[in-house]
């Protein structure tokens, strides 16, 4: 397994256990896709042989693919950053530090200049120095996320990022709509899909990536995709949060073909997360996995 390179919104690195376990062995599918990746919690653990990665935010993907092709300048710009904060004591000195670097990446994004690769050193310095790793931008496109409460920056992350960086060589890193995979999929791949939660109750979730919301009718694209690709015989895992069941449970011919389960841990887990609290939902898994179906805990949720 390797760690996520970056923090992120609904990422699932605190439930990968649940979802891995319930994914097919490597032997059994060919192809991975992941259409909403995000951090790539899952991704990272599986380390696929031959992956299709993708989310919306153009931002995310082009930092993946120029780490992809950048290791060791970034290690290196990235352990600049470090060591320039860290030299700082108090938090007042930090926090110019952080502002400063915030205004640069957003000079960057609006093209005062070019220079796509310190562009990158800077999405992954705030990514680690934001609060809560979130990715939030203002009406005019500028990232405006505050530090964190309390920056500390001691451990290096060179090793994750090496590891990571492994994983990534056997990607192809895309940012679109989730929908394109369906020209794309064949019998025998693996699909996870990981859309933005679903909220019923609360408004603010809609802008919690900036992509302009995901709603009610985007989430009925996701289960109606799910259920074409099981017919053309991939394996598909959906996850989200259980105010979704009815959703899923409307479409009685998606429920002939997937199983739902609930995961009880996930209220209390991520309490440092945005995410989470906002909602105040449990996750629940999705699958067409048939391998899984006898499982008494998917029979017991049905
Ligand atoms: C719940 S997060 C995924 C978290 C990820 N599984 C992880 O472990 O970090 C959902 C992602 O979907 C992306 N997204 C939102 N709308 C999308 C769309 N229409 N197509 C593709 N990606 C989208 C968001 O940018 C966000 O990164």
């Amino acid at each position: 397994m390797a760690d996520p390179i970056l923090r992120w919104a609904g990422g699932k690195r605190q439930i990968i256990d649940d979802i891995v376990t319930r994914l097919p062995p490597s032997r059994d599918y060919n192809d991975y896709y992941e259409p909403f990746f995000g951090g790539g919690a899952v991704f990272f653990e599986l380390k696929p042989s031959n992956a299709f990665i993708n989310d919306i935010n153009e931002t995310l993907m082009d930092f993946y693919e120029l780490f992809k092709n950048n290791l060791d300048y970034i290690i290196r710009e990235n352990k600049k950053l470090d060591d320039a904060l860290n030299r700082y004591s108090t938090l007042d000195a930090k926090k110019e530090f952080y502002y400063t670097r915030r205004r640069e990446f957003n000079e960057l994004q609006n093209g005062c200049c070019e220079d796509e690769l310190r562009e990158a050193v800077l999405f992954l310095f705030l990514n680690r120095t934001c609060f809560n790793g979130l990715y939030r931008t203002n009406e005019k496109g500028d990232f405006n996320v505050p530090m964190k409460k309390k920056v500390i920056l001691t451990e290096s992350i060179e090793e994750k990022l090496k590891e990571g960086h492994k994983v990534l060589q056997n990607a192809e890193i895309t940012s679109q709509d989730f929908e394109y995979i369906e020209e794309e999929v064949e019998e025998g791949d693996l699909i996870f899909l990981d859309p933005p939660y679903i909220s019923n109750s609360d408004a603010r979730y809609f802008n919690q990536y900036s992509t302009g919301g995901f709603g009610r009718d985007r989430q009925i694209d996701v289960r109606d995709l799910a259920l074409k690709l099981h017919h053309r015989g991939a394996y598909v895992m959906i996850t989200n949060s259980d105010e979704a069941e009815d959703l899923y449970r409307s479409d009685g011919e998606f429920m002939e073909n997937f199983r739902m389960m609930e995961l009880e841990a996930a209220r209390s887990i991520n309490s440092d997360s945005s995410q989470r609290s906002q909602i105040g939902a449990t996750d629940i898994i999705v699958t067409n996995s048939p391998q899984f179906w006898e499982q008494r805990e998917f029979d017991a949720y049905r």
